[in-house]
């Protein structure tokens, strides 16, 4: 099995690239499988063999949460924390997070916590949870009906990704997950960028070669950031391109109307033109990055949202940022920054983009 290793605050975090049977692969020690039930039902009729032989045979214990964002609920972590003590895991025991994003999050907050901290894999089954949320020691839950609002630091020792999982994902949730390749591209890979623009039908066909290297690129961007700054006191604010606009977007809209890779798709567009209003954006640039949008079928326009709803849930966001709303812009292709932004610019390019 290939892997690569990333330093994380002084732990290594194992990236590893292997198949689904390799995925469900239960370590000696008996751990607690955490899924959910979509997965759950996904694997043990597509891949049953496997999933039976390698997690249910082996003995691990397993606990499902529902499926979807609400399970990233204080409760179903008490339930994952109340499930290791019934069977009486120690400050040794191993969790492992099998599933999309909401999992892979409520899974590592669980482990982080339980006895101060005991062992994680996550293995993440959607695009989204493996170019983004199960790689970078990001962990959490939402909180008073706002997301990731607490959480920690806690890098998996290992995950592992196995792209043939990514055969049986809905087309919406491939299409969000793409719209942070996209991000992974525009923030520090034009070969990936290339890649999206020359190999659109292979990209969409999710032609197995393309989607290895759609991953393993963005998790090599991805772990140039976070080796650089974990705990996001400085660059790792950029891996944000394009979600200021897009958490609001998805907050105005209730969630789910727009996938989480919409509306950062939208967003990363409200982030060019933002840099264009402010004169930092370069407008070629600023137009490769539209075509690129455009060819994957994006909504660029919200269509019937109310600018000042959008702005008032970007004051919202503010709760996370001590006050100023700061904003991930680009010059080009890999030269981003941060900055505040006055309100009435900000106003002006949420009114462009409705
Ligand atoms: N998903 C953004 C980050 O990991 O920082």
């Amino acid at each position: 099995m290939e892997h690569l290793d990333f330093n994380l605050a002084g732990k290594t975090s194992r990236v590893v690239f292997t198949d689904i049977a390799g995925c469900l692969e239960v370590p000696e020690d008996l751990p607690l499988v955490v899924t959910d039930q979509n997965v759950y039902d996904v694997l043990s009729s597509s891949f049953d063999q496997a999933y039976r032989g390698l997690v249910v045979n082996r003995g691990a214990y397993l606990y499902r949460v529902a499926s979807g964002e609400k399970a990233k609920e204080w409760q179903s972590i008490a339930g994952v924390l109340q499930r290791g003590f019934d069977i009486g895991l120690g400050r040794d025991a191993l969790f492992i997070g099998l599933g999309g994003g909401v999992v892979t999050d409520l899974t590592a907050f669980a482990a982080s916590v339980y006895m101060r901290g005991c062992r994680v894999i996550l293995v993440p089954t959607t695009l989204l949870a493996m170019v983004d949320a199960a790689f970078g020691g990001k962990t959490g839950m939402n909180f008073g009906g706002y997301k990731n609002m607490v959480g920690t630091f806690y890098p998996a020792e290992e995950v592992r990704i196995a792209p043939e999982f990514l055969r049986t994902l809905p087309e919406s949730e491939y299409r969000s997950g793409l719209a942070e390749v996209i991000k992974s591209a525009l923030l520090d890979d034009p070969q990936l960028l290339e890649i999206l623009e020359d190999r659109h039908d292979q990209v969409m066909a999710r032609n197995p070669g393309v989607l290895d290297e759609l991953v393993r690129r963005s998790i090599a961007v991805k772990g140039r950031i976070v080796e650089a700054d974990l705990t996001e006191t400085g660059i790792r604010a950029y891996l944000n391109l394009g979600h200021t606009f897009g958490h609001a977007l998805e907050a105005v809209t209730g969630f789910g109307t727009w996938t989480h890779g919409e509306a950062v798709a939208w967003g990363i567009q409200r982030a060019m033109r933002l840099g264009i209003l402010l004169g930092v954006t370069d407008e070629q640039y600023a137009r490769r990055v539209e075509d690129v949008l455009n060819r994957y079928g994006y909504r660029l326009a919200a269509r019937g949202v109310d600018p000042a709803a959008l702005f008032e849930a970007m004051k919202q966001d503010k709760k996370k940022q001590s006050g100023t709303v700061r904003f991930v812009l680009q010059r080009r292709l890999a030269k981003t920054m941060v900055q505040p932004v006055p309100d009435p610019v900000v106003m002006q390019c949420l009114r462009e983009g409705c």
